[in-house]
Order: C-alpha cells, then sequence, then structure tokens
C-alpha cells in the first residue's frame, strides 16, 4: 500500500535533508519515483547528498536555507512552485542540539528555538500553499522528540523546542482536519535513537541500541500508511512499552501532584522503576 502523499512524479521537499534522518529520507522517496527537494544549510554534506539520489537515478533539487530564516524558505518554495512537479510532502525536519542551562546564556535559546522551532513553524506556513492549492492529499511531517514529551533533565533549550513543535503539529492536524475538503494530514515524526550527525561523530560505527536513519524512514512510511498523528519510533534499546511507561509517567506527575521530573528525583525514581511495563 502506498500512502497517497507517497505518489510517484510528485514532490516531496525535506529540510535537514543533507545529513541523517533527512537524508534517508530523501533517498528513499527517490527510490519511490517522487521528485525531491534537499534543504540544508550550504556545505558539502548538501552537494553529497543530492549527488547521492541522483546517483540512484532520482530527481532532486538542492537548495541551501537556514529554516530559521523565512526568507529563505520563501525563495525556496518560490523555487519549487516553478520548477518542480506538484508538491505532496512535507518534511520539516530540520534540526540542532548544544548544551543549554535555565540558568546560563540566552544564545543557546535563541539558535535551537530558530532551527528546531521556526524552522518547523516557517516551513509549514511558507510551504503550506504548495501542498493545499492543487487539492491532491497530501502531508506534512513535522521531526519532534521523546524529550520534547518527558523533558528529561540536560538540554533544556533543545526539550523546549521540540515540546514547542509537538503543540504545533497537534494544533495544525487540528486546523487542517476541520479545513473544508482539506485532504492534507499533519504528522508528529518523534525519532527514538537514531545513529546519526546528531548523535555520533561522522564515520563512527552504530551503536547496538540506536536505530539506523533507514530503519526510523522505514517505520514512517508504514505509519503514514496506517494514518498514524504520533509517530513514536521504538529504538532497539527502547521497545514501545518503555516509551508508554515513560510518557503515562510524566503525565502521572500532574495527576498525581508529584515534583517535576520525578522520574529523576531521589524520592520517586524507585517508584518509575517499579512500574510494570
Ligand atoms: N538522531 C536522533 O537520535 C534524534 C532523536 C530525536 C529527534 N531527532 C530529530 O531528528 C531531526 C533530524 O536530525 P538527525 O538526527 O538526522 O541529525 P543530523 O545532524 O544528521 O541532521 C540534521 C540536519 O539538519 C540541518 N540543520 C540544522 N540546523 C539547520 C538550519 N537552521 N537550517 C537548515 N538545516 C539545518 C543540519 O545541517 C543537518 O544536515 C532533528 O530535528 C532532530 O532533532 C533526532
Amino acid at each position: 500500500m502506498t500512502h497517497p502523499a507517497l505518489q510517484p512524479g510528485r514532490t516531496a521537499i525535506g529540510t535537514g535533508a543533507a545529513s541523517g534522518i533527512g537524508r534517508a529520507a530523501a533517498r528513499a522517496l527517490a527510490a519511490r519515483g517522487m521528485a525531491v527537494v534537499l534543504v540544508d544549510l550550504a556545505g558539502a554534506a548538501l552537494e553529497t547528498a543530492v549527488a547521492e539520489v541522483r546517483a540512484a537515478g532520482g530527481r532532486a533539487l538542492a537548495l541551501v536555507a537556514d529554516v530559521g530564516e523565512r526568507a529563505a524558505l520563501e525563495a525556496v518554495a518560490g523555487r519549487v512552485k516553478a520548477e518542480m512537479p506538484p508538491v505532496t510532502l512535507v518534511m520539516n525536519n530540520a534540526g540542532r542540539g548544544e548544551a543549554s542551562s535555565c540558568l546560563g546564556q540566552a544564545g543557546p535559546f535563541e539558535r535551537t528555538f530558530a532551527a528546531n522551532l521556526w524552522g518547523v513553524i516557517n516551513g509549514t506556513q511558507v510551504f503550506a500553499p504548495l501542498v493545499l492549492d492543487h487539492g491532491e492529499a497530501a502531508a506534512i511531517v513535522n521531526t519532534g522528540s521523546k524529550q520534547g514529551i518527558t523533558t528529561p533533565p540536560g538540554n533544556p533549550a533543545y526539550n523546549v523546542s521540540k515540546a514547542g513543535v509537538k503543540a504545533f503539529t497537534e494544533a495544525l492536524a487540528h486546523e487542517l482536519r476541520n479545513r473544508e475538503g482539506c485532504k492534507v494530514t499533519a504528522h508528529l515524526l518523534i525519532p527514538g535513537w537514531v545513529h546519526t550527525g546528531l548523535t555520533a561523530a561522522t564515520g563512527s560505527p552504530k551503536p547496538p541500541g540506536a536505530w539506523s536513519a533507514d530503519e526510523t524512514v522505514a517505520f514512517l512510511w508504514t505509519a503514514l500508511e496506517r494514518g498514524d498523528f504520533y509517530i513514536l519510533c521504538p529504538d532497539n534499546d527502547t521497545p514501545r512499552s518503555l516509551d508508554e511507561k515513560r510518557i503515562a509517567w510524566a503525565a502521572g506527575d500532574i495527576i498525581q501532584n508529584r515534583p517535576a521530573l520525578s522520574r529523576w528525583h531521589p524520592d520517586w525514581a524507585e517508584a518509575f522503576k517499579a512500574q510494570p511495563g
């Protein structure tokens, strides 16, 4: 079965497509016969990624843009509208991380929000006419993170950005399904631990616990075909049952009036571990 957004002869736009999950998605979509637009920061990685798709016989366009800059994405949209077949898939996937602290500097928060959260908002708003105006079935997939749901201690800037992606994409799904005659759906991709440029040094071997980017995008297509909104990916360390336990515990902090992030609180950590699942 093929999701109507993944039709041969149509176009997919992916941000963060020079590396990791975005690059694997571009390869896989081209293999399905879609034209692909790879959007990323300038650099050799983008050139390599587009060359890889073309070498495999795919139609690909590489466009340089910082997703935090709306005008740059408007220029991408203009090129795609003029040069490519109708767009039926948008993947707002570009993302970054850096150390941050709630009591530290603003810079890490500003840079992380610009790419991870504004990148998704800009990409959704700027590319939306490309998927809405032709009236065909289409999908917008925004990449969130488990860290935006269970918000573990360690990197608040990343967690807040991804919590924003979750809230934005949930609202987007609601808006789209309440739009008269709209055939565009929204989806939240929630990767597990994926061996990519974000999580590992270039060329390092994949740890056994991580999934490859190829495994992650294969899971994405299957979930899209099922019509899932929350595309909650496992990895080799974390089965879905463990994610369910963690997500339920995080929601339970509010319902049970426990301290924030009680999973990591000395008085509660053992109680979490004792939960079944
Ligand atoms: N790898 C994981 O374990 C994991 C887990 C959860 C979520 N994610 C998310 O998956 C998405 C893809 O990440 P990945 O793991 O493939 O990492 P990656 O580093 O391999 O790829 C991310 C790409 O985004 C690009 N990018 C970063 N900032 C950008 C900007 N401002 N404008 C344009 N492009 C920009 C980078 O240049 C890079 O090519 C990210 O949103 C990340 O937060 C990854």
